[in-house]
């Protein structure tokens, strides 16, 4: 049985263009502006079809943490929000640091996802040699300030050498870029206040950049591909943009989540500890350097960092409240939106939710509307309305900080590998 996209638009080789998309199996057979015959239609008059986005940073929480999300609910979410491949982190019980641990996530996902999947592994300061025997390794994750899961890795000589071996065996090491001593000195500093929008002052600016100057000065030697983690300051993000006109630049690329995109530190007054996470959300100048960013190409891509926690869990006081926040379902409305508003190119938005993210992660075969492609694609009603309701998110964290919120620009199928949901 074959598959036709018929009468839509479809975004190839750089823009929308009238074209009838013929499915056979898991791959794109056929593109075509003439009709196409197929036992099975979509009628796409009025929709757009995009590449499936490709989500390189996800907690879907599995072994351990499965009353906060697990891998049904969380890829049920994902292609709720166009989403056709999920990389998620390591950060589990138990820690994905060792290959037994890896292999056995695998299994575990494969069993339960309805996405395509990728697995980071953690790098510890003790870990190279597990690091080194696993098979397909995409990407590892380093944790250079510590966060949920308390992993951490900043002995110099050990990064050294893990960018050695990733530079050798080809892997990303995405880096969770924070300065843990800058962060223990402002806690005892803001010790006595319990107001979230402290949050910002612990996790600030020269946290992020002192960390990313040291990762990327041990970058610049060791010419391994870097990738840092959900940017969250004008600083951290010139520091990204100076390094990838040097030596071994072309092997720096970076990310920015929805949340420090379109949320400042002016939201805490009224979202409180649930938009807590790390790296903070910080001021106004900061949200508008990175959608700067994003637009001139300074920001690689867009990845949500969904680190869905219980919303009991959330709702204690800043102490305790977790850091995280859900996203997979808001991710594409939200920048299809900011496309509505003229704030943004869809061009771009394709490039940094499914272009960009196969490139930088290996994704062969994905990111891009090509004949002999994987069918992940994703059809969109571009002027169609979708309102955010926590009581209708398909994630097992059932908040969103953009409840209530109505965004131009609406999912309505999610293809993968010729499979259509919704
Ligand atoms: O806010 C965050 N939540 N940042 C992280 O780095 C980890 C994540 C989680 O796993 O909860
Ligand atoms: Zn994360």
């Amino acid at each position: 049985m074959n598959l036709a996209l018929i009468n839509g638009k479809a975004f190839i080789k750089g823009k929308l263009v009238k074209a009838n998309i013929l499915i056979q199996g898991k791959k794109i057979e056929k593109i075509s502006a003439s009709k196409i015959k197929a036992d099975k239609e979509i009628d796409c008059k009025g929709k757009i079809i995009l590449p499936g986005a490709i989500d390189v940073h996800v907690h879907f929480r599995s072994p351990g943490f499965e009353y906060k999300e697990d891998f049904f609910t969380g890829s049920l979410a994902a292609l709720h929000g166009g989403i056709t491949t999920i990389m998620d982190m390591p950060n589990t019980k138990p820690v994905t640091s060792t290959v037994k641990a890896l292999e056995a996530k695998r299994k575990l996902v494969k069993k339960h996802c309805l996405t395509n999947f990728g697995i980071y592994m953690a790098a510890l300061n003790n870990n190279l040699s597990e690091i080194s025997k696993a098979k397909n390794l995409r990407a590892v994750k380093l944790y250079y300030g510590s966060t949920t899961g308390n992993i951490l890795m900043n002995k110099k000589t050990a990064i050294e050498k893990l960018f050695k071996t990733a530079k050798k065996k080809g892997f990303v090491v995405a880096v969770h870029a924070e300065d843990e001593e800058i962060m223990k000195e402002n806690e005892k500093k803001f010790r006595k206040s319990k107001d979230p929008a402290i949050h910002e002052k612990i996790r600030n600016e020269e946290a992020e950049a002192k960390a990313i100057k040291e990762v990327l000065s041990i970058q610049q030697k060791a010419g391994n591909k870097i990738h840092i983690a959900h940017i969250s300051s004008e600083k951290g993000l010139n520091l990204v943009k100076k390094a990838k006109k040097r030596r071994n630049g072309n092997k720096v690329t970076c990310e920015v989540t929805p949340h420090h995109l379109f949320l400042d530190s002016s939201d805490y007054k009224k979202l409180g500890n649930l938009i807590k996470c790390n790296p903070s959300i910080k001021g106004a100048k900061h949200r508008k350097a990175l959608f700067n960013g994003l637009k001139n190409k300074a920001i690689d891509l867009v990845a949500t960092d969904h680190a869905p926690h219980s919303f009991k869990e959330k709702k204690q006081s800043y102490g305790k409240s977790p850091s995280g926040i859900p996203g997979e379902e808001t991710m594409l409305p939200l920048l299809l939106d900011a496309v509505n508003k003229k704030q943004i190119s869809l061009k771009r938005i394709v490039e940094a939710v499914s272009e960009k993210p196969a490139q930088v992660f290996g994704w062969k075969n994905k990111g891009f509307i090509k004949t002999g492609f994987d069918a992940d694609l994703v059809i969109i009603n571009p002027t169609g309305k979708y309102k955010v309701e926590n009581n209708k998110l398909f994630t097992k964290a059932a908040y969103s900080p953009w409840n209530g919120k109505t965004l131009k620009g609406r999912v309505e199928n999610t293809i993968i590998g010729g499979q259509v949901f919704g």
